[in-house]
């Protein structure tokens, strides 16, 4: 595996090895990506290997500009089209009928496609210079935490990737909001970067409620899985503000989304061995560009338990609590 920097001639290298059948790890603005030709069986087929990560679920398909979707997806209806213009390039990706050319390890078989356009400035590089549609799941482990830096993905899959591209820590920090086109209203299967409000204000009402559990949803959209990116050590919920509530033993962290109030404060001294804010504000965009490195440092700090508190359900809130509630102890 070579680590290297986003230089224009390491840009064109990491395209190059996509095209030519290679795994490459690229930074995108959510988190980091683990990317393969899409057309590419062969290569597609790796990336699961690399991930251990069961064939049944279905990949994110990545382009670099509008034109790229042509040859993946076909726009079903207006509403798409409006997302697509205006939200993208972004952590949006939509659901959307598939064309046939589109190998089925891809869409696990489904006659549909996720499609998304990052705007991170070197994920668009290396697809562009790969001159494909890129296949990019995030690049950890199956079922552990997502990887936000070049190390996280470093330590997580070693030399089952080619070449892994250093672009820094990820601004946005949680995946794509996951947007089912192929229903009206568009239904959100996976609450992430790109907040409901935002989506609504271009298109209006979309169906917010939780896509369920339910066996064929959870064939559909595997991100559902109940327990998902989560952290080796016992992770607890609770309420937001509730962290009085919590009861940890031996030696806990808390990981608060802040801000560190008087009470919250008062709640966590010398009952936690360690309280971890993610925002000193409580602000829920910088809490969520943390929330995974917060996870990777505390799994990694010695503690028995971690015990975290869940974010108000605005704007990145469902984002974050999805991932808090996947991370926990059922
Ligand atoms: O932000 C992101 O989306 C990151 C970066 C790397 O782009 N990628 C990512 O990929 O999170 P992954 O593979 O970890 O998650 C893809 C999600 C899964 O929940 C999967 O089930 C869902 O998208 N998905 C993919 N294709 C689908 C389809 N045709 N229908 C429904 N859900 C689909
Ligand atoms: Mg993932």
């Amino acid at each position: 595996m070579e680590l290297l920097s986003p230089t224009d001639e390491n840009l064109r290298r990491a395209g190059e090895c996509i095209a030519h059948g290679g795994l490459v790890g690229l930074p995108t603005e959510t988190v980091y990506g683990l990317g393969a030709d899409a057309f590419n069986v062969r290569a597609v087929a790796h990336t699961f290997e690399a991930k251990a990560r069961p064939s049944f679920d279905p990949l994110i398909v990545h382009v670099a500009s509008l034109e790229g979707v042509d040859r993946v997806a076909v726009v079903p209806n207006k509403k798409a089209r409006l997302l697509m213009e205006s939200l993208w390039p972004g952590p949006l990706t939509l659901i959307m009928p598939r064309k046939p050319e589109v190998p089925d390890i891809v869409t696990s078989g489904l006659d549909t496609v996720a499609m998304r356009f990052p705007s991170h400035p070197v994920a668009r590089a290396i697809i562009a210079y790969s001159g494909t549609a890129v296949t990019a799941p995030s690049a950890n482990p199956f079922g552990y935490l997502s990887p936000t830096t070049a190390f996280h993905v470093a330590q997580g899959l070693g030399d089952r990737v080619d070449i892994i591209v250093d672009g820094g820590p990820c601004s946005v920090g949680v995946e794509s909001t996951v947007l089912d086109m192929t229903v009206d209203p568009p239904h959100i299967l996976r609450p992430g970067g790109m907040p409901a409000e935002a989506i609504e204000a271009v298109i209006g009402f979309i169906d917010k409620s939780p896509a369920g559990e339910a066996a064929s949803v959870a064939k559909a959209s595997p991100g559902l899985l109940k327990s998902h990116y989560a952290p080796r050590t016992p992770l607890y919920l609770v309420k937001s503000g509730a962290i009085a509530f919590a009861r940890p033993e031996g030696k806990a962290a808390a990981l608060l989304i802040g801000p560190a109030s008087a009470s919250s404060f008062a709640a966590t001294e010398g009952r936690f061995a360690l309280t971890r804010y993610l925002s000193s504000t409580g602000d829920l965009v910088e809490a969520a560009a943390g929330l995974f490195t917060a996870l990777h440092e505390l799994d990694a700090g010695g503690f028995g338990q971690i015990w975290a508190e869940r974010a108000g359900d605005h704007g990145l809130g469902p984002a974050i609590n999805d991932r808090l509630y996947k991370a926990s102890k059922k």
